[in-house]
């Protein structure tokens, strides 16, 4: 259940508010919802455009257990897991998730996720998950040329989608997936569902020089594993993730 839940007709962005709020000691569940965000971040400091009124975009500040803790790589997964489950049980929609986060149909991108932690010197006082949803046709942005355009849900479902009975659907899909995060099956879901698996992907990383490989899954520390020409399998912590152009 939700502690508590904050709306903002405009914010500069829900993860940032969350982090002050984690800061603050804000309880487990404490849910920020924004219509509009003057600064929405996304990974790598790129830049997230909120539409209004047609799409979502909210944070859910979380403590973690200890052995929660241990496992914070996972966290990013739980939110492109949740987004993906919602997605198909409210949809029938079959999304795949793009390493680490990115939730995509057909290719094309529908949902966003940073996760980013709260630290009081050395100790963590929180975990924000923050999810940006394009759900109907106004919140897809012009196709600026990008690798994975942005798409919407509502275009690749038949049923009108609410956008706040989605939510609902992302945010119980959240709470419970979140009880068998250090589990084996939320790993082999996530793995069963992963975009470009067997495929040869490059992954590029800031400061260092892109690396290829055949993807062969993500382990049990939220890693990317990569098969080199060597025949050897390289993990990965971070990176932007494509298909490598033939
Ligand atoms: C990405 O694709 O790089 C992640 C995008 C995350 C966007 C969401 S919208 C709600 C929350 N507030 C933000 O400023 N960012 C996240």
């Amino acid at each position: 259940p939700l502690a508590r839940v904050l709306y903002f007709e405009e914010t500069d962005s829900t993860n940032a508010q969350g982090l002050l709020l984690a800061a603050q000691g804000a309880e487990d569940n404490t849910l920020l919802v924004a219509e509009r965000q003057s600064a929405g971040r996304g990974r790598f400091g790129r830049k997230w455009v909120t539409a209004p009124g047609t799409s979502l975009a909210f944070s859910l500040v979380m403590r973690p257990t200890p052995a929660e803790a241990a496992h914070l790589s996972l966290f990013a997964l739980l939110g492109a897991s949740a987004v993906r489950r919602a997605a198909q049980i409210m949809c029938g929609c079959s999304a795949l998730v793009k390493w680490p986060n990115d939730v995509l149909l057909d290719g094309r991108k529908t949902s966003g996720i940073l996760a980013e932690s709260a630290w009081q010197g050395d100790k963590l006082s929180g975990l924000v998950l923050g999810i940006g949803i394009n759900i109907l046709p106004g919140s897809v942005p012009p196709d600026e040329g990008l690798l994975y355009p942005a798409t919407c849900l509502q275009a690749h479902c038949a049923l009108p989608i609410e956008r706040y009975a989605f939510l609902a659907s992302v945010l119980e899909q959240l709470i419970s997936l979140r009880g068998e995060l250090t589990g084996a099956a939320f790993l082999a879901d996530f793995n069963e569902h992963l975009a470009f698996k067997g495929q040869m992907v490059s992954l590029s990383a800031t400061g260092s020089d892109p690396v290829s490989g055949i993807l062969q899954g993500v382990g049990s520390d939220g890693c990317l594993r990569l098969l080199d020409e060597n025949g050897q399998i390289n993990s990965y912590p971070v990176g932007d993730l494509r298909l490598r152009p033939r």
